[in-house]
């Protein structure tokens, strides 16, 4: 993925401000989210929704509203107030554990409500203002797609939306409370479109027919999903084929997608100064300002394979640019044997006390999925740059 953040320009904003500079902090680049939106949309050719968890940054979101106007999918009544208000932009609500005041603010703010499950459709069934509710969209499990295509490739084992007989039921729900389906909603999990878009496209040929024909009449909307990585315009994907695929899909059919990774991630980075260091074990310990508690993500706790992002080094200009002889351990604040945010072998630069470790691809979930509480440390700095 392009990254658009001139990086001179940015160590030159650096090295001007850096005594100003409050680490750890996440500096996100609106311009880079307006490229890779752009960019992104340009390539599927389809409206393309903005997934708010990979990035809730009211500043951020404002300062690309203009461009990002196909609609939010939100999964929480907080998210939802970042959207809600005068614009007409598409808003979706999404998550299986809406409970009933978050509906009745989505049904009052017009979004869309995605049924993940039949009780859902019961709640909605009792609210009073039952006219404003738009037509509903089903969330489709991944196993629904390798159940009408068996070559598909494999999918994500989770816990959203319906399967097949699940389906049936909770149309037949649909139908006693007199509400209108206006189609589907697949997402295969991040990462996954490369693998899984043009066999998501086939079963969705399969799929059309077969729940119109549960339903007894047209859909008019689908939402392919999305799963884009952060660096999907390096991957190979052949976009003008799966254009010209997406293109089969009647037109009657308002076909969208929908991103959060693909556009955020290489529109933000992170920053944490090098407090102290040490050598212990054949190791150089450099310990930072920021760690497992700003940027949870860095530390790959949930990865089988820990594979480290490597910083690049802002050197304080009082310091010696010079390499190390003994690996790198940057690890943070935390006192965790998992607060370990980057690993980098010998012949790395050597950080000193005052640097400033840049971590690139930190815009998408990296500032909100973390253990913000832990020890009461202090949070992260925010920049829009
Ligand atoms: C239900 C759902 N959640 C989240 C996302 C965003 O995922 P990612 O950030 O990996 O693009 C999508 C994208 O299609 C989605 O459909």
């Amino acid at each position: 993925m392009a990254n658009n953040m001139d990086d001179l320009t940015f160590k030159k904003a650096i090295d001007s401000n850096h005594q100003n500079l409050e680490t750890p902090c996440y500096v996100f680049n609106s311009n880079t989210l307006i490229n890779n939106y752009q960019n992104l949309k340009k390539n599927l050719d389809t409206p393309l929704i903005v997934s708010i968890k990979a990035n809730p940054n009211a500043e951020l979101l404002n300062r690309v509203s203009h461009i990002t106007k196909d609609g939010y999918e939100v999964a929480s009544l907080k998210e939802l107030s970042l959207i809600a208000g005068p614009t007409a932009d598409p808003k979706y609500l999404n998550n299986p554990s809406m409970d009933i005041n978050l509906i009745k603010a989505a049904v009052g703010a017009k979004a869309n409500i995605i049924i993940d499950h039949a009780h859902l459709v019961e709640i909605l069934a009792s609210l009073e203002n039952r006219r404003r509710i738009k037509p509903l969209i089903i969330r489709l499990n991944s196993s629904v797609l390798k159940e009408i295509k068996a070559d598909f490739p494999p999918v994500i084992d989770d816990h959203f939306g319906l399967d097949l007989s699940s389906l049936h039921e909770t149309v037949a729900r649909i139908h006693q409370y007199g509400f209108k389906v206006s189609g589907f909603h697949v997402f295969n999990g991040s990462n996954s479109f490369k693998e899984a878009a043009f066999a998501t496209l086939d079963a969705t040929f399969h799929l059309i027919p077969i729940l119109e024909k549960i339903l007894g009449y047209p859909v008019s909307f689908i939402n392919l999903g999305g799963g884009f990585s952060s660096n999907w315009e390096l991957l190979g994907f052949d976009f003008s084929r799966y254009r010209t695929q997406l293109h089969k899909i009647p037109d009657r059919i308002h076909v969208v997608h929908e991103t959060g990774r693909g556009i955020f991630a290489s529109a933000g980075k992170f920053l944490t100064r090098i407090l102290y260091t040490k050598k212990i074990n054949n190791h150089i310990i450099a310990i930072c300002d920021g760690g497992l508690v700003q940027n949870f993500l860095l530390c790959k706790t949930e990865n089988v394979i820990k594979k480290y992002q490597q910083p690049s080094i802002w050197k304080l200009p009082t310091n010696k640019s010079m390499r190390s002889d003994l690996p790198i351990k940057y690890v943070g604040t935390t006192c965790s044997q998992n607060d370990v945010i980057s690993k980098c072998p010998a012949g790395s630069m050597l950080p000193e006390t005052g640097d400033i470790c840049i971590f690139e691809n930190c815009g998408a979930y990296n500032s909100t999925y973390t253990v913000s509480n832990f020890l009461g440390l202090k949070n992260f700095t925010t920049y829009i740059w």
